[in-house]
């Protein structure tokens, strides 16, 4: 049915500690993973931030929310019929990862957090990737207590109350936690009723000037392709507001690092909007909601490895400024995220911070601080609207962890 393909209109991030069960969880929803798939536009683009779409769909006649499906076939034998499709982003579990959580989470207009209901709650990642949905203003939550089959009755219990626990005074304080076994695909019906209520397609307005977050960008070309047959670089990331449509110019900000007479500079790049994947299909017209490839006709060479990861396009003249520094308010955590839970100390002058703005992370140096506000000089110059949330890690030990929050001046 040709409405099993219709364009994703939500991302869904799906978080949560390493092994509870995303990746099968995600399989039980949308039947595969998109690394099974062969088409390299989208493969490059679920390296990543790993994506699924997933069509919700409800066998008529039956009521909420026994009804709710992803099958097309209902058990009756009718035929269901297809709400929505929705697209889920996945964070990578393991620690190290938290930048990459949170360029991810900038991409997410609800979340499910996993959390298995055989282990103490809450686990390392399930309590970061939280704060991160925090920081982010990610607000619309559904919790799946998951692998419910390998537990018993009172241990279930148990798990719910200490989850309940844990996401008091948070973000996800009043999300329905759903009993759930992906493996074995129980409840399904509940998990699909839970984030069709919790996790509404967010009203935009395609009127709006088109405004897309780059999270991925490559080079498709097989190596020794001929320069006849030389496909344009691609990049992918989610459309926020807008449209875009085949032909397009588009601009990309902050672009590139232009050297001329011993001086560098960034200048924005304009290309043509050649190709448009979204979802599982290809497209003349993407919407906003899910990932998006889009086939430039830019030398493949600029977009290789994710040369443009973190980058914002949209149409020439709207985006917002590039900046190479700027001032930021700072509100920190009381402690740091984790085990050891430390406590944070106020950022000094001089130190490296890396900061998440939007898709992009970038390293900065403080160059001044004071209580509550810093100013930064960026590596790497980011474009971002004044106003904007910016995460901020320093390096602890070996590695990076999240300190506090900016917001952009
Ligand atoms: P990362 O991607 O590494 O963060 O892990 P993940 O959260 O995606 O976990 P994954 O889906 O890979 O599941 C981890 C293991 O738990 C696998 O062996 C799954 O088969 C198993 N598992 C997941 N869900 C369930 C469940 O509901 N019941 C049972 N019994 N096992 C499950």
């Amino acid at each position: 049915a040709t409405e099993t393909h219709q364009q994703p209109e939500v991302n869904i991030g799906l978080v949560g500690h390493v092994d509870h069960g995303k990746t099968t969880l995600v399989q039980a929803l949308s039947g595969s993973w998109t690394d099974q798939h062969s088409e390299e536009m989208k493969r490059g683009i679920s390296i990543r931030l790993g994506y699924a779409d997933a069509t919700f769909r409800k066998c008529p006649g039956v009521d909420e929310p026994e009804g709710f499906t992803v099958d097309e076939t209902c058990p009756d034998g009718s035929e269901s019929e297809a709400l929505r499709t929705v697209s889920f982003v996945d964070a990578p579990g393991h620690e190290t990862l938290m930048a990459t959580m949170l360029s991810g989470a900038a991409l997410m207009d609800g979340a499910v957090l996993v959390v298995s209901a055989t282990e103490q709650v809450p686990q390392a990642q399930t309590e970061e990737h939280l704060m991160a949905l925090d920081i982010i203003g990610v607000e619309n939550i559904v919790i799946a207590q998951n692998k419910i089959d390998l537990v018993d009755r009172e241990q279930a219990v148990r798990n719910h109350e200490q989850i309940e626990e844990f996401v008091e005074g948070t973000v996800a304080e009043d999300a329905p936690i759903v009993p759930i076994s992906a493996q074995q695909g129980v409840n399904m019906d509940l998990l699909i009723d839970a984030i069709e209520r919790e996790i509404p397609t967010p009203d935009r307005d395609e009127g709006d000037a088109a405004r897309m977050f780059v999270a991925r960008s490559f080079d498709i070309n097989r190596p020794g392709t001929t320069w006849e047959d030389l496909k344009g670089g691609v990049v992918g990331g989610s459309l926020v507001d807008g449209t875009l449509e085949a032909g397009e110019e588009i601009e990309l900000r902050p672009g590139r690092e232009v050297e001329e007479e011993g001086q560098s500079e960034w200048r924005p790049i304009t290309t043509e909007v050649r190709s448009l994947q979204a979802g599982s299909q290809s497209v003349d017209v993407a919407s906003p909601g899910g990932l998006l490839g889009v086939g430039t006709g830019l030398d493949p060479s600029l977009t290789k490895g994710d040369a443009l990861a973190g980058q914002v396009a949209g149409e020439p003249g709207t985006l917002p400024p590039t900046h190479e520094a700027f001032e930021m308010d700072v509100e920190l955590l009381d402690r740091v995220v984790g085990e050891d839970g430390d406590e944070i100390e106020e950022i000094s002058t001089g130190e490296p911070l890396m900061l998440t703005v939007g898709t992009a992370t970038t390293v900065g140096a403080v160059t001044s601080a004071r209580s509550g506000e810093c100013e930064v000089s960026l590596k790497r110059p980011v474009c971002a609207e004044s106003g904007s949330k910016i995460a901020i890690n320093r390096r602890v030990g070996a590695r990076w962890r999240l300190i506090g929050i900016g917001t952009l001046k």
